[in-house]
Formats: C-alpha cells, sequence, structure tokens
C-alpha cells in the first residue's frame, strides 16, 4: 500500500514536472520553427515566388483559379515585361526548368537569343584589334535575336492547361491603363536615361514630356507594348516570328546599320534540352545545361565540396569561404574554355560533372593556403575529349509541378533601344559572346573560341535555373540574376538549405561570396566578421566588399507546405502562398 502510494505520488511529480512544457510544445506552430530568426512565407497549395509584387499576385491568381505552374508562369513573363521592364521582356530570352508531377519528368527548356546570320566572329573589334565595348554592349550591334515569345508559347502548348488570352490579360491591363511607379523603377530608369537617349521611342515611353522623370506614385502607360501584347494575345508567337512584330523589328534594324532581318526571326527555334543531373548527399540536383554554364558548373562545385565536412568547418566560416572559393576558382577557369553553345562546340559536360574529376580537384585543394588563379588554368584535372539585369521566378503548384525561370535583357533595359511603335525594349546579349579570347565581357568572365560569335550561335549563359529533388519529389526550386554570380548564389542556396539546415529566408538573407578565377579575390557582401575576413587574409586570398549578389526566388517543399522566400536584396520582391 505504502508502496503504491509512493509510485503515485512519484507519477504525479514527474507528470507535473513536464506538463509545462508539454504545453508549451503544442502551443508551438509546426510550421515555424522559434529558434530561426527569419520566417519563410508559408503555402499549402501553392506558391509563387517573383521580383516584383504584381506579377507575384498575378501568377497566384492564376493558381487559384485551378491553373497550372506553367500557366502561372506565362502570366508572370508577360506581367513583369510590363511591371518591371529592365528585365522582365519580350525581346530577350531566357531559360526555363520544369518538373511535370504528371509524367515524373524534367524539362530544360532553352529559349535563350541566338546572334543573327549576319553576325562575324570580329564583330565587336576595332581596327587595332581591340574590343569595342560599346559596340558589344550599348549600339544596336549587341541585339541577339529575341527567344521570350517562342519559349513561353512553346510551354504553354506543351504542358499548359489554360488559354493564352486569359493569362495575357492582366499584362494588357497594365500596359494599358499604366502601373504606378515604385521607388525602385523610377530609380533604375533614372540612372537608365543617359544611355537610353540614344533611343527616341524608349525616351517617349520612359520619360515625361522635356526628359522629366517618373516620380513614385506617377502612373506609366505603354500604350505600345499594350498593342503589341494584344498581337501576341490574338495570334500567338506567330505575330512575334512571321508576322508584324517581325516586320517592325527588321525595318528598325535596317534603318539603323542593326544585323537582324526577318529570317532570323523565322528561324529562331526554342530547344527543349536535356537537363544536367548531378547529386549532392543523395539529393538529386537538376539544372540548366549548356548553352548555360550555370548548371554544369553548379554540379562540378557540389561534386567538389561534398568532399568535404562543410557543416563541421561552419556555415560561412573562414574555412568554409576558402573551400568554396578554391572550387569556384577551378570551376570558373574551366568556364573559360570549354562553354559555349552545344550546337557549335563540343561541351566536355560529363568530364565536368564527373565525381571522380571532383575527387582529383577535392584533393588538390589546400585547407590552409590560397591557390593562385595563374597556375590554375582550365582543363587542368580532367583530359578534354576531342571533339545589371535578369530576374527568377519560382511557382510550385497543388498538382506537384514546378517551374524554375530565369530570363533576361542582359543588362538592365538590354541595349536600352525601343523598336518603334512596338514599346519592345531588345536585349544586348551579344556581349555574352566572348568578343576577343582572353578579354573580359561585363561580368569579368573570360571567354574563348568555345563562346566566340558566330551566325545562329547562342551565347554562353551563367543563368541556373534549377531543381533539387528528395526522394524522388522536388524539394527546393531556386533561381537569381547576377551575372557571373548567378552560379555562385545558386550554389549557397542549396547549400546554405542541404548542408546547413538553414531555412530558405534564413538561407536567402545570409550573406554570400563569389570567387570566379579571374580576377583572384574573393567578393564578398557586407555581413562576414572581420575576424573571418582576417583569417582568410591569412590564408592567402584577397577578400573584397561589393555590392550585394543576386536577388533569388525560392520554394521549399518539406511535407504538406510550401515555404517560400523572396530576396531582400532587391527592393519589390514578393513571394505569396495560398
Ligand atoms: O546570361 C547571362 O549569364 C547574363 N546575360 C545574365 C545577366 C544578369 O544576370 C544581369 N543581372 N544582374
Amino acid at each position: 500500500m505504502k508502496s503504491y502510494r509512493f509510485s503515485f505520488f512519484l507519477r504525479l511529480i514527474i507528470f507535473l514536472f513536464f506538463l509545462p512544457s508539454f504545453l508549451y510544445s503544442q502551443l508551438d506552430d509546426p510550421i515555424y520553427d522559434y529558434y530561426d530568426r527569419f520566417h519563410p512565407v508559408v503555402g499549402e497549395q501553392g506558391m509563387v515566388a517573383t521580383q516584383e509584387k504584381k506579377a507575384t499576385q498575378i501568377g497566384l491568381d492564376v493558381l487559384k483559379n485551378g491553373g497550372n505552374a506553367v500557366d502561372s508562369a506565362y502570366a508572370i513573363a508577360y506581367a513583369l515585361a510590363v511591371t518591371l521592364p529592365r528585365a522582365g521582356n519580350i525581346g530577350g530570352g531566357g531559360f526555363m526548368m520544369i518538373y511535370s508531377a504528371k509524367d515524373k519528368q524534367v524539362y530544360a527548356i532553352d529559349y535563350r537569343e541566338k546572334a543573327p546570320q549576319k553576325a562575324t566572329a570580329n564583330m565587336f573589334l576595332d581596327v587595332s584589334g581591340n574590343v569595342n565595348e560599346d559596340l558589344s554592349r550599348y549600339s544596336i550591334l549587341s541585339v541577339g535575336v529575341p527567344g521570350t515569345v517562342a519559349g513561353f508559347e512553346h510551354v504553354l502548348k506543351r504542358f499548359g492547361t489554360k488559354k493564352r488570352k486569359v493569362l495575357i490579360a492582366p499584362a494588357i491591363l497594365l500596359a494599358e491603363n499604366g502601373i504606378v511607379v515604385g521607388k525602385d523603377l523610377s530609380e533604375s530608369l533614372k540612372r537608365a536615361k543617359p544611355r537610353m537617349m540614344v533611343s527616341p521611342a524608349a525616351m517617349k515611353i520612359f520619360y515625361k514630356k522635356k526628359a522629366t522623370f517618373y516620380e513614385p506614385g506617377d502612373i506609366l502607360v505603354q500604350k505600345d507594348l499594350s498593342k503589341t501584347l494584344k498581337m501576341i494575345s490574338s495570334k500567338g508567337s506567330k505575330s512575334f516570328y512571321n508576322g508584324t512584330i517581325s516586320k517592325e523589328i527588321a525595318k528598325y534594324m535596317k534603318n539603323n546599320n542593326g544585323l537582324i532581318t526577318r529570317n532570323d526571326f523565322k528561324s529562331y527555334s526554342i530547344k527543349e534540352r536535356t537537363p544536367v543531373k548531378g547529386s549532392y548527399k543523395g539529393l538529386d540536383v537538376y539544372s540548366m545545361p549548356p548553352p548555360s554554364s550555370g548548371g554544369v558548373h553548379l554540379i562540378q562545385l557540389l561534386n567538389i565540396l561534398e568532399q568535404f565536412s562543410l557543416s563541421e568547418l561552419g556555415h560561412n566560416s573562414a574555412d568554409s569561404i576558402h573551400l568554396y572559393a578554391e572550387a569556384m576558382r577551378v570551376a570558373y577557369a574551366d568556364r573559360s574554355k570549354y562553354m559555349g553553345d552545344p550546337g557549335f562546340v563540343n561541351v566536355p559536360s560529363e568530364m565536368l560533372t564527373s565525381k571522380s574529376v571532383a575527387h582529383k580537384i577535392a584533393a588538390s585543394i589546400s585547407l590552409d593556403k590560397a591557390g593562385n588563379s595563374n597556375t590554375i588554368y582550365p582543363g587542368r584535372y580532367f583530359e578534354p575529349k576531342e571533339g545589371n539585369e535578369t530576374t527568377h521566378f519560382t511557382i510550385m503548384d497543388k498538382f506537384g509541378n514546378v517551374v524554375s525561370n530565369t530570363y533576361t535583357l542582359n543588362f538592365s533595359d538590354g541595349s536600352k533601344l525601343v523598336v518603334p511603335g512596338t514599346g519592345i525594349l531588345l536585349n544586348n546579349q551579344m556581349d555574352d559572346f566572348s568578343a576577343k579570347p582572353g578579354v573580359a565581357n561585363a561580368y569579368g568572365l573570360i571567354g574563348s573560341e568555345a563562346n566566340s560569335i558566330a551566325p545562329g550561335k547562342r551565347m554562353l549563359s551563367s543563368m541556373t535555373p534549377t531543381i533539387v529533388f528528395k526522394d524522388g519529389l522536388p524539394t527546393l526550386a531556386t533561381g537569381s540574376p547576377g551575372g557571373s554570380r548567378i552560379i555562385t548564389t545558386v550554389l549557397q542556396l542549396v547549400l546554405n538549405t542541404i548542408e546547413f539546415d538553414l531555412n530558405i529566408a534564413e538561407a536567402t538573407v545570409a550573406p554570400r561570396v563569389h570567387h570566379q578565377w579571374k580576377p583572384d579575390e574573393i567578393r564578398i557582401e557586407k555581413g562576414i566578421s572581420q575576424d573571418t575576413i582576417k583569417r582568410l587574409k591569412d590564408k592567402g586570398h584577397i577578400v573584397v566588399t561589393k555590392r550585394a549578389m543576386g536577388s533569388s526566388q525560392s520554394i521549399v517543399k518539406k511535407g504538406n507546405y510550401f515555404y517560400g522566400y523572396s530576396d531582400p536584396r532587391k527592393p519589390n520582391s514578393l513571394t505569396l502562398g495560398y
């Protein structure tokens, strides 16, 4: 009796002792971890992450109305062409990764611009053989044949469920009735003015009378663009590649010594490519193959870094950043020589993404001492077989589909040239070619023969739309703008979530680092501690703090929930879920 009473009291005491923490744990919302400093947006049925609020809302409405991720992507792409003119586009090109839940397949859609038929290898060299950057970046010759309209038409036909007209309607309304100018747009147009002045059609649209500025709160109407969008809405990409719009662009080219002809438009085609596939600690990574260098080098970098215990070394510790820099040094050296349009050159993708080559590279890295870019040369670790503006958006829907899309005009507002009467801003993507072997492009990227200019060739890109799978199901989709920094930004998002177990908000806001072989320096964002910088310098690195890198838009799927986050590095981005 006595012992029974004793054990009853003992149990009661234990129960009362643990009761408060049990009750507290019941108060915890399972979606949030109260140890986390930043929290992602949460959704149960679908999620959209883009760099501009209106476009995000439009994309989410498509999902809510029963559309799938590709329908939503189509609506977003045209909305961004109106609301984010510096990067959203119909006069540019890009890459899209799609996961189709129905056939359990990942697709890589290449709608990159092409060099016109009249393009020549030396078209950007002056009489002394030097690269004329004004020509490759700011002239009518900098324009590649646009691919965006063909790209989105293709994916809508192949994977979409909604009508083109319905999806494009919000963009038409925004162009016709005008958008409220925000601080971001107002400032970007102020910055663009000196270059835009070469294009009277651009000045008419993006500036008020007497070339004065649109200020925050003003309404920006894009009547010509709305006309163009209506044509695309009723006739589809035919109107762009084989009708009125291509006629207008070809006429503008002819009158201004440009190279693009109606035949260039007629012969433009998108390509469905086999995604490049790798793995990191048991998770499968699918990304964009050449003519983007993004996927190949992302996988090469993950393969190298997998050889180290990064999480033990610590997130953004000097040792981890050192290893990133050494791996990046090798990857960007390889990029400079081997990467180009696979329709024109043999790209050794298999070698570059092989685990065994990565082992060799990892083994060559000293943990204590920085390498030297002058002694690292392309292809050092394998025998090759012979022979400021982009934007990303990510969507996941309730059907299990995923879209990860990066598209661009290259620079902010591309070439700054608007084709009169169309409202279309043209890209300056020709600068992504290597104008001369060994001479850097606008992002400091050095290229070679593999990326030289040739008629009909696609210029090499760094865009890295990516989808990561766990046990056969998508768990992370991400991508970013940022020129040469795109690959390393996506790398760090993948490592931050998978290796360091940060939630997607924390993975996004964490300070980023970058090394691209040449210049031989680690570029860092503000937020890396002084003693980390000192330790990196002690290892022999040059460390420079420069402006923020990237504008990622990411979604994670875990259990029944979507967790998303838009990069706060750009002011107007927004993730919404429902
Ligand atoms: O395709 C590329 O790699 C470049 N044209 C992307 C440019 C870019 O990301 C500029 N944005 N910050």
